[in-house]
Parts: structure tokens; C-alpha cells; sequence
């Protein structure tokens, strides 16, 4: 391996040891972060032809950005730095966003508060969920990183579109909580204000006694009788999408 790629490794393995860093795993990620305004510090691919046809198909819009950034490395080296790459064979780090002014957003939209998830494939579908529908954010309560490279791959890099943070319980923006919970009131009963925080259970304890009793309203999607619950992030995508039915001017 040429010296100048080693130089690259070298600097993507001292980037990477910044715990503000976080790993975009795949061209999907890295377009959205792109796009979505990321701090990329470093961009690496094993097939700069494929990262160019892959930008012209599907992101015009940061092929040019995309394409001065890569660098491009064999896979064998790419392998030594990120183990189980992503099959476009692009990668990169960014910085995570300081999340310390979440409080203080504007509400135009709701919060989705993930109330102690186990699944990391889970957050990363509610945020994505989240950017795709208009949500402001998604905090999570509990011991997992809501910025964990697997909820980073199952948002496919969206966390840069809305704002993401773990939190206490006791710690959450001000407005109106509506928790779900499938013995709740019929979610249809009621309208979501835009400022309200949707707060959703973990996938095998449901919602904590504490959020539940600090809930303005308990909220359930209805289901056919002898099925007992949704999937978490299909719960939350009917609840966002349950907000946005009501609105008038959409997303
Ligand atoms: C997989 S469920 C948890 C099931 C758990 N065994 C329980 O006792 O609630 C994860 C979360 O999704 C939400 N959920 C799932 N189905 C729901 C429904 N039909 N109505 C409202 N919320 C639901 C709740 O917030 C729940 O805590």
C-alpha cells in the first residue's frame, strides 16, 4: 500500500478515536448527512466509479461535494478501519451535533420520546420516520446511544435531519405528553398539537410507570382482537402519521 493511503488510514483512525465522532456506514448515510448539513470529516470508498454512478442515480444534488471529499482506498485497507463495511464500500465520520439546545428548538412539530428502547434497529427506524414525516426530534431515555452506529445505519445517516439526544425522564422538552400504550383511549378520539411530546414504550416492558403517570393522555392505536401490540417503530410511524392527518398544510 502506498505511503499516502497509510497516511489516510492513520487519520481516519485517529478521527475516528474522537468520541464526538460517529461512523456513516454506506453511501445512504453519507448522502443524507451530506445533505442534511453534517460536519463529514472524512470520506473514504474502495470504488470511485461506483461512488460516481451511484451520485449521478440517486444525489445530484451532493455528487460534486461527495466526489472531492472521497478518497479512495483498496477494500483490504477500508476492511482494516470499518470491519464489516457496507456493500457500496463507502464510509465516512462526522461529527455528532451538540445536543444541548434541544429544549430551546422552535415546536413546530412533535418530539417522539422512545421510552427506554432495546432496539438500536428501532431507533434508527423512528428516526428516520421522524425526518421523513417533519417530527423536530427523537430522545430516547435509558442506558443506549441513540447516535450508536447501528441506529446511524438504520436511519441511514437521518439523524442529521432532526434533532436526537438521550435524556433523563425527568429532563424532557415542556408540552403536552400523549403516551401509547394499547390499553390507552382510542388514538382517533383526539387531535395531536404540534408541540406535543409522543412518548412510546420499550419493545418488551412497555411504557415505565414514571411516563405513564406523568401522561396527559394515554393513547392506543386500535387492533383486531387477540393481537396485543405493534412493533414500536410501527407504532410511531401511525402516531406521526396520525399528527400529520390533522394538519392542515402537511409536511
Ligand atoms: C412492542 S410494544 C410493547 C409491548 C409490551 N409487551 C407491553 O406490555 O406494552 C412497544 C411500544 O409500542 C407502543 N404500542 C404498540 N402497540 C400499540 C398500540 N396498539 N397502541 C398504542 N401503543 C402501542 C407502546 O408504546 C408500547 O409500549
Amino acid at each position: 500500500v502506498a505511503p499516502d493511503r497509510q497516511e489516510y488510514a492513520r487519520r481516519w483512525r485517529l478521527t475516528a478515536a474522537d468520541p464526538r465522532v460517529v461512523l456513516l456506514d454506506g453511501f445512504h448515510a453519507v448522502k443524507h448527512a451530506l445533505r442534511f448539513g453534517a460536519d463529514v470529516r472524512l470520506v473514504l470508498t474502495t470504488d470511485r466509479a461506483g461512488l460516481r454512478a451511484l451520485s449521478r442515480d440517486m444525489a445530484p444534488d451532493i455528487a460534486a461535494p461527495l466526489d472531492t471529499s472521497a478518497v479512495e482506498l483498496p477494500a483490504a485497507l477500508v476492511r482494516t478501519l470499518v470491519p464489516k463495511a457496507d456493500p457500496t464500500g463507502v464510509v465516512a465520520l462526522a461529527t455528532r451535533p451538540d445536543d444541548s439546545a434541544l429544549a430551546a428548538l422552535p415546536r413546530r412539530s412533535p418530539v417522539v420520546v422512545l421510552d427506554h428502547p432495546r432496539n438500536l434497529g428501532n431507533v434508527g427506524a423512528v428516526v428516520r420516520l421522524a425526518a421523513g414525516l417533519g417530527a423536530t426530534g427523537v430522545i430516547t431515555t435509558g442506558d443506549l446511544d441513540p447516535w450508536h452506529p447501528n441506529a446511524l445505519r438504520g436511519s441511514a445517516g437521518l439523524h442529521f435531519a432532526v434533532a436526537v439526544a438521550r435524556r433523563e425522564r425527568d429532563d424532557l422538552p415542556a408540552g403536552p405528553l400523549i403516551a401509547f400504550d394499547p390499553d390507552g383511549d382510542d388514538i382517533r378520539s383526539i387531535g395531536v398539537p404540534d408541540d406535543a411530546l409522543l412518548a412510546f414504550g420499550s419493545e418488551r416492558h412497555g411504557l415505565s410507570p414514571d411516563l405513564r403517570a406523568k401522561a396527559d393522555r394515554l393513547v392506543a392505536v386500535p387492533m383486531t382482537a387477540g393481537v396485543s401490540s405493534f412493533n414500536l417503530a410501527t407504532t410511531v410511524a401511525m402516531g406521526l402519521f396520525h399528527w400529520l392527518s390533522g394538519r392542515a398544510g402537511g409536511c
